[in-house]
């Protein structure tokens, strides 16, 4: 064997070596590729070095040379190649695993308002346009604030714990907006003029028309001179702007402790227009609030001096107000969190 056939062979080895290298596309086939050119016992271009050793000693030199340098290209080659396979393996498990930057998008819920808190706006702009402040109260109040100072007397069925959250002897979940009337008048003087919207609780089962939570707004204003009137005045422009400019408001005479005299507010059935229809039960009619002049005994806890002012208070369901807006029948619809029901809105 002349080094001049040995040295054709191993140029015949890089050329194929160099024609396979395309089809060498992961670690696998890479590992399956060096072996067959350069594993210890079997690699074609192992051989060929080994059988250095059968030629005539003057040719070994060249043939050792040639062959070393194609041993280093194809080492060269093949480092090459396992850096390119590595990076684009990377890739890959970037773009199917984790981020596939041509997979279509999550399509994200724009949020809105929950028809309550839509309600809620639309009453507070109302009477901030009439010239009130919006007020806040706790929700965890005391029985001082809910019932005692609101002229409740100690025997009043509201105090049961059956009707209301206790969460001492003296300290209770509120169950109605009007001890904000108190706070309101402990800390400014009059002329005010305010209004309170916000969450109340009673010990009721949930049902269409009954929530052990759900929302009030109070309203309160005193000043010298305040009448009936005023307090009719209000509510009639307050509905106007509520419902529509032909729904007409009713007072009832009722009676509240807190206000003397008292009245229930009704507003002209929305649905009928007040001809008669299943909503408003034939009547015309639909109750929505308690209303009253500001019970003088108030003024009592608050030190206003109750010859020189008087008022008027009112205070409805923010629930109740939100269902005739959007003829809604069954008030657990806004606890229920059902996209089908909030995307309406
Ligand atoms: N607080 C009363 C209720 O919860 C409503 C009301 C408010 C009545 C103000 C009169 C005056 O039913």
């Amino acid at each position: 064997m002349s080094s001049n056939d040995g040295i054709a062979r191993l140029r015949t080895i890089k050329q194929q070596f160099d024609a396979e290298c395309v089809s060498v596309v992961d670690h696998k086939s890479l590992e399956d590729f060096r072996n067959r050119y350069l594993s210890r016992k079997a690699g074609v271009l192992t051989l060929e070095l080994q059988s250095l050793g059968k030629l005539p000693k003057d040719q070994r030199a060249e043939f050792g040379r040639v062959a070393n340098e194609i041993k280093t290209e194809i080492e060269q080659s093949l480092a090459a190649l396992a850096a390119t396979i590595l990076e684009r393996e990377k890739q890959e498990a970037l773009a199917c695993g984790v981020l596939d930057v041509t997979l279509p998008g999550n399509r994200r819920r724009i949020g809105h308002c929950h028809p309550l808190t839509i309600v809620r706006k639309e009453i507070e702009d109302i009477f901030i346009s009439l010239g009130y402040t919006i007020e806040d109260g706790p929700e965890i109040e005391s029985t001082y604030y809910n019932f005692d100072a609101l002229n409740f007397p100690i025997s009043h069925p509201a105090r049961d714990p059956r009707d209301t959250f206790y969460i001492a002897e003296n300290l209770l979940l509120r169950t109605h907006t009007s001890p904000v009337q108190v706070r309101t008048m402990e800390k400014m003087q009059p002329p005010v003029r305010i209004i309170c919207p916000g969450r109340t609780f009673r010990r009721d089962a949930f049902d269409p028309t009954h929530s052990p939570m759900f929302h009030q707004v109070e309203c309160l204003l005193v000043d010298e001179g305040v009448t009936f009137a005023d307090l009719k005045g209000t509510l009639e422009r307050f509905h106007k702007q509520f419902f529509g400019e032909k729904t007409k408001t009713r007072l009832r005479p009722s009676f509240f402790p807190f206000v003397e005299p008292g009245a229930e507010v009704d507003v002209s059935c929305i649905f009928c227009d007040g001809a008669g229809c299943r909503v408003c039960k034939q009547t015309g009619w639909i109750e929505v609030m308690g209303a009253g002049m500001v019970h003088p005994n108030l003024y009592g806890f608050v030190n206003y001096d109750a010859e020189k002012y008087t008022g008027f208070a009112f205070g409805g369901g923010i629930e109740r107000y939100t269902m005739l807006k959007y003829n809604i029948n069954d008030l657990q619809l806004f606890f229920q969190n059902d996209m089908r029901f909030l995307e309406q809105f």
